[in-house]
């Protein structure tokens, strides 16, 4: 079994599909709500420089436990101590729950390409939107679809699947989003919404913001399910892998802020609000799109923009519990992916009616998507990540010399694995918890 693990084609190859997990809908449908909310550029300005500085730190050691254990999650723990097998074992599961939750948005995203065509039917967007969601059978659906999607390119394998999706999907996301970003600028008053992005009020910043920050940097970098160890864990030669993870980093900033210049100065062209969370991209945009010559054509471009990043990390969310179950269950995997399938639709389901039949089931007062939301994004990944940068960094005592060679930033790897690192996530889960 060992000897059968796959692994990367090429160095470009583990590249491109590390930068299509972490461009998602946390790049493209997360960041800049966020960013509306926390008032623009101040926030940006945190993000750079906390993706660049602490964010860095646990991208790498993810990858490289991967790459040095050369194991799925569970077996690479199992390898340190047998004794830690059941932490390995918490981020498969995280990945499953993360899964039946941002499953159903891809859903919400299908349907969205499908009216980009009928949406001069829709008056209120708002309504449409609330409708739609709540409805008993068709998001279920949607969701089952789009996970079907994601399965069968893992089912696929590691070359034939996952590299060969990423390989087509991420240059054709890189191209939809400049196409968009070239028409945004082109509307009046475009000027606006780059103002908003780029002239910071510092009087905004304040202790919520900057671990909002923290937080959407972890998310959008894939950080704390696994997904980048079992990625890691397929690479074969024995570069460095330093500048890879500049490259990812770099190109998953670069689609974030792209994203940001192609909303908002649609937003403000349009008078509209740039604060309106998480209804930003399904119905502030589809009510500019009907107002613009070609809206149609440009809605779909869109969401197949939105489609294609939130496919490639779903494909990521769904390698690392898939690799579980073929290593440690010595399943093959096809027999690996219809489990998943099966056990994330029991998932995801039910939490795609909370919206509607069952928005009267809370747990700990939190309706089933917003408590799968809230319990991964602020407690699992976090814990997650802060188990290895402790397993890393005091029981394995990795000293950054063995991963990286200007001896500044040995310096800093060092003392941020150890410290600063689980300091910031220790904040971070506590103020999840609030
Ligand atoms: N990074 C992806 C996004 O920005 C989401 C994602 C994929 C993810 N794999 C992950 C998030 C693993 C956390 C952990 O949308």
């Amino acid at each position: 079994m060992e000897n059968n693990r796959p692994s990367w084609t090429s160095r470009y190859a583990f590249i491109i599909t590390t930068i299509g997990s972490a461009v998602g809908l946390g790049n493209i449908w997360r960041f800049p709500y966020i960013m509306g909310q926390y008032g623009g550029a101040v926030f940006l300005i945190i993000y750079i420089i906390l993706i660049s500085t602490i964010c860095f730190i646990p991208l790498i050691n993810e990858l490289y436990i991967g790459k040095l254990t050369k194991k799925e999650c569970v077996g690479a723990y199992e390898s340190i101590n047998p004794k830690f097998k059941p932490i390995g074992a918490l981020n498969p599961i995280t990945g499953i729950l993360i899964a039946s939750f941002y499953f159903i948005v891809g859903g919400w995203i299908i349907n969205y390409i499908y009216k980009s065509f009928v949406c001069n039917q829709i008056s209120d967007f708002g309504a449409y939107f609330s409708e739609f969601i709540q409805a008993p059978l068709y998001p279920c659906i949607l969701t089952i679809i789009f996970l079907f999607i994601c399965i069968f390119f893992t089912a696929k394998g590691v070359k034939n699947g996952i590299e060969a999706a990423n390989k087509v999907l991420m240059p054709l996301l890189a191209l939809i989003l400049i196409f968009l970003v070239v028409i945004s600028l082109n509307l009046p008053n475009a000027n606006l919404g780059l103002e908003y992005m780029f002239k910071p009020d510092f009087s905004k910043i304040n202790s919520e913001m900057v671990l909002a920050a923290l937080g959407q940097a972890f998310f959008t970098l894939s950080i704390g399910m696994g997904a980048l160890l079992t990625y890691g864990s397929y690479i074969k030669e024995d570069k460095s892998l330093v500048k890879s993870v500049y490259t990812i980093i770099l190109s998953d900033t670069a689609f974030a802020i792209l994203a940001g210049i192609m909303i908002f100065p649609a937003v403000f062209s349009f008078n509209m609000e740039p604060n309106s969370g998480a209804g930003l991209v399904f119905v502030t945009l589809p009510k500019i799109f009907s107002q613009v010559p070609y809206g149609n054509i440009i809605s779909c471009a869109f969401f197949v923009l939105l489609l294609c990043a939130a496919i490639t990390s779903g494909i990521s969310i769904v390698e690392g519990p898939c690799a579980t179950l073929i290593e440690r269950f010595k399943v093959s995997r096809s027999k690996a992916c219809c489990i998943l399938f099966f056990v994330i639709s029991i998932i995801a389901i039910p939490a795609t009616l909370s919206f509607g039949i069952l928005d009267h089931v809370k747990i700990f007062e939190r309706t089933i998507f917003d408590f799968l939301d809230f319990f991964t994004s602020n407690i699992m990944l976090p814990l997650n990540t802060l188990f290895l940068c402790l397993v890393s960094g005091w029981y394995l005592q990795i000293k950054g010399n063995r991963i990286i060679k200007n001896s500044l930033l040995v310096l800093l790897f060092d003392f941020g694995l150890r410290f600063v690192v689980p300091i910031a996530l220790i904040c971070l889960i506590i103020m999840g918890l609030k």
